[in-house]
């Protein structure tokens, strides 16, 4: 079972930043998860939330800000004072530390708007970096991954589910060509497990840090996990 270092080793360095993604490798992470935004200047950058309350104190909204603007904050000393000075990564500066060293999961976020043409920049600058193969893109918003199916029939995409009902999601994943069904913890059942591999879908949980759970759903045949504590899970999987 894959185990892929959730927003970076975030149990242990300030999520989705470069400390983070710096300290998965060096545990041995084989794939890693980081959550992508557009700011103002339509630069992709890599942050979980849309605005900067919860990592930074502050209230601006990442699509109100040009990288130039964001890059001034600190994201790091919420985690740990050890992390001040972490600032909010480009998705070019993640892909640059991580590419080539592990598979990439890279969840395309539309916060309460979605970003219009996010998908044609995301697409653009995976072609040029070459990086569409080793590279999963995944979202819940599943009009984004329709729009990157569009434009990129090579492009590799993992369904999260979120409150789709799973009835109606068989069908758009077949229509996406999707290769992961992405299910949370409380989602997930060897049911749901075993029709996604009847459909030739590997099933991926979010978030596991608890290695006898991380047992049980090898047992139930899921493919991989999403762990803040990468390392901790490796034996179990
Ligand atoms: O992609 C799995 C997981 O990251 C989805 O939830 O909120 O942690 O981005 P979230
Ligand atoms: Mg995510």
């Amino acid at each position: 079972m894959r185990v892929i270092a959730h927003r970076g080793a975030s149990g242990l360095a300030p999520e989705n930043t470069l400390a983070a993604f710096r300290l998965a490798l060096e545990l041995g992470a084989k794939a890693v998860e980081f959550d992508v935004h557009q700011a103002a200047d339509k630069e992709l950058v890599v942050i979980h939330d849309e605005d900067l309350r919860r990592t930074a104190g502050r209230s601006e909204h990442i699509r109100d800000l040009s990288w130039q603007e964001l890059c001034r904050f600190d994201v790091g000393s919420w985690f740990d004072p050890r992390f001040s000075g972490e600032r909010v990564p480009r998705l070019d500066e993640v892909l640059d530390l991580v590419g080539g060293k592990a598979e990439v999961h890279l969840e395309l976020k539309h916060g309460s708007r979605r970003y219009p043409g996010v998908e044609a920049r995301l697409v653009g600058l995976l072609r040029r970096r070459r990086a569409l193969k080793n590279c999963v893109l995944s979202s819940f918003e599943h009009k984004a991954l329709s729009a990157v199916r569009e434009l990129e029939p090579k492009a590799r995409l993992g369904y999260l589910l979120g409150e789709t009902r799973l009835e109606a999601a068989w069908a758009e994943m077949k229509e996406l060509r999707a290769e992961s069904l992405n299910l949370s913890r409380q989602q997930v059942d060897a049911g749901r497990v075993a029709a996604a591999h009847r459909r030739r879908l590997k099933v991926l949980v979010y978030t596991v840090d608890d290695a006898a759970e991380a047992r049980r759903l090898k047992k139930l045949g899921v493919d991989g996990i999403f762990s803040d504590l990468p390392r901790l899970l490796e034996d179990a999987s």
